[in-house]
């Protein structure tokens, strides 16, 4: 029987050797789940990072291949500036303690998103867990960052139409599988699946070009009380689902 065969019996039934390759996260609800504590919106981001931890460590045990989490979006600069630096500050920490322990860990790590605006410490560290991490094999996890599905496309567009400019692409070649070689998350297959934890029922300009047929999984509970179950919900969810791409 191939279910559950790595790890304790759980709630949900999953079969864990016919998982979809790559999940994808919306990480919300971290505010809520800080106020219904009476902590500040801080504690709920610093309470979601350890989560995400938690949840990419269970995705690698899996063998999941792909995982990528929404972490900054590109609107996320209106929050107010303490908020901001928090958020910053807890990634750094993510990575300073993630680049101590890569060569243990050994999952690939990829950010998706204009890093150019961020702290040059932060982006260094990025880099340099990219770096690190490039020829790693197994779970890859796809940090996002200062990232936007629009904002993707756009400079997809824009930097094909330079390449067309130079003589080097023609604008009537142009196919999808060319298209998604400008994306951020080239090389890197389609989400099958897209989590948002925390009740809201929309895609807030995540990953709008990759997950034309990721199946979508919602759930109430907030993203710092997602645990592994939670995630075993969602798999089971999807395996349930018949995926027809268009077809019958
Ligand atoms: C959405 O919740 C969450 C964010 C905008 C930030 C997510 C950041 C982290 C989990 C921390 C850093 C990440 C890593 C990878 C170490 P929200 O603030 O919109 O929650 P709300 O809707 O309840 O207000």
């Amino acid at each position: 029987m191939a279910f559950l065969k790595r790890r304790p019996a759980a709630e949900a039934q999953v079969d864990f050797d016919h998982l979809p390759r790559h999940v994808a996260i919306i990480m919300d609800g971290n505010g809520r789940w800080a106020k219904k504590r009476g902590l500040p919106r801080t504690a709920g981001h610093a309470a979601g990072a350890e989560n995400f931890r938690t949840i990419a460590t269970y995705c690698k045990d899996i063998g999941l291949e792909y995982l990528t989490v929404y972490a900054f979006s590109t609107e996320n600069w209106k929050r107010p500036a303490e908020e901001v630096s928090a958020i910053m500050g807890l990634l750094k920490k993510y990575l300073l303690e993630a680049i101590s322990r890569m060569e243990r860990d050994r999952v690939k790590m990829r950010f998706f998103g204009d890093l150019s605006p961020l702290d040059p410490e932060l982006q260094a560290l990025c880099r340099r867990t990219e770096e690190i991490s490039t020829h790693y094999e197994g779970c890859q996890v796809n940090i996002c960052l200062n990232y936007g599905g629009r904002d993707e496309v756009l400079r997809a567009a824009k930097a094909f139409a330079e390449d067309c400019v130079r003589g080097d692409q023609k604008p009537g070649d142009l196919t999808e599988e060319t298209f998604g070689s400008y994306l951020f998350s080239d090389g890197v297959p389609d989400p099958d699946l897209v989590i948002r934890p925390s009740g809201e029922i929309r895609i807030s300009n995540f990953l709008l070009w990759q997950s034309a047929y990721a199946e979508f999984y919602f759930t109430d509970v907030l993203w710092p009380d997602f645990t592994k179950e939670e995630l075993n919900k969602a798999l089971a969810a999807y395996q349930g689902r018949s995926r027809r791409f268009g077809g019958v």
